[in-house]
């Protein structure tokens, strides 16, 4: 975490959170052109998404999988299952899925209140999603119940810079940005992750902090 700001000063957008239909709405313009720049997304952020997610096994969740970036990073014997907010964003993760030759299955869904039963999966993984969450502690609480106790919950996540300049730039656009996509990109990841319960297994950041990754337990997460 940054030391110098509150999160709400900073994350501007915390107080005044888009519904989930209108990060839908957003999501429905963003899906192609996010598909097709999804070249610049693999030199940029897909070596974090394979440290992190490369290793995972048995039946996979993908939280808000968006066009299936996270796809071709994943070992090709998991069982997968993605779910989104958009269906457009959905759309084009089915075609990912077909160019890969993944089996796997999409559903459409909201993350804060996911339609599977307590301890479903061995792993729950999601990459720059949180950001876009109405209530991402939320969010999170439900990756750790749909994880099995001794499975494993893998986030790559973006946010606020731990280098000044970069920081000072990030909360100058915040709320533009936010209005523009929805994302809150001077959020604070591992406030987040201590706020939902989740106990951290490892954790690394890159890019002048802008990338924080996490290996985390599902096992102090509060149970309903
Ligand atoms: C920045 S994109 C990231 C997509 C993908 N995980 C990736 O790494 O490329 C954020 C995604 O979160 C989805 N999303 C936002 N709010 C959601 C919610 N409440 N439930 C499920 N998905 C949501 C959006 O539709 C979008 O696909």
């Amino acid at each position: 975490m940054n030391p110098n700001h509150d999160r709400n000063d900073a994350d501007a957008a915390a107080n005044r959170p888009m519904s989930v239909s209108e990060i839908k709405d957003s999501y429905a313009e963003y899906a192609d052109r996010m598909r097709r720049f999804e070249w610049i997304d693999r030199i940029v952020v897909g070596r974090y998404r394979r440290d992190r997610f490369g290793d995972v096994e048995g039946r996979v969740l993908d939280v808000a999988c968006g066009t299936g970036t996270n796809f071709r990073y994943l070992p090709d014997t998991v069982d997968l299952v993605g779910i989104d907010v958009s269906p457009e964003m959905l759309a084009n993760a089915e075609d990912h899925l077909a160019e890969l030759a993944i089996e796997g299955s999409l559903r459409e869904m909201d993350a804060q209140e996911l339609e599977f039963a307590d301890d479903s999966f061995d792993a729950v993984i999601s990459a720059l999603s949180t950001c876009t969450f109405p209530d991402p502690v939320a969010a999170l609480r439900e990756m750790g119940r749909v994880c099995k106790p001794e499975g494993t919950i893998r986030l790559v996540e973006h946010g606020h810079s731990d280098v000044r300049p970069i920081a000072r730039y990030q909360e100058w656009r915040a709320d533009a940005h936010y209005a523009e996509t929805g994302c809150r990109w001077t959020q604070e990841p591992r406030e987040l992750v201590s706020e939902a319960g989740l106990e951290v297994r490892d954790t690394t950041t890159a890019l002048f902090g802008t990338i924080t990754t996490f290996e985390l337990a599902p096992n102090r997460c509060e149970r309903r």
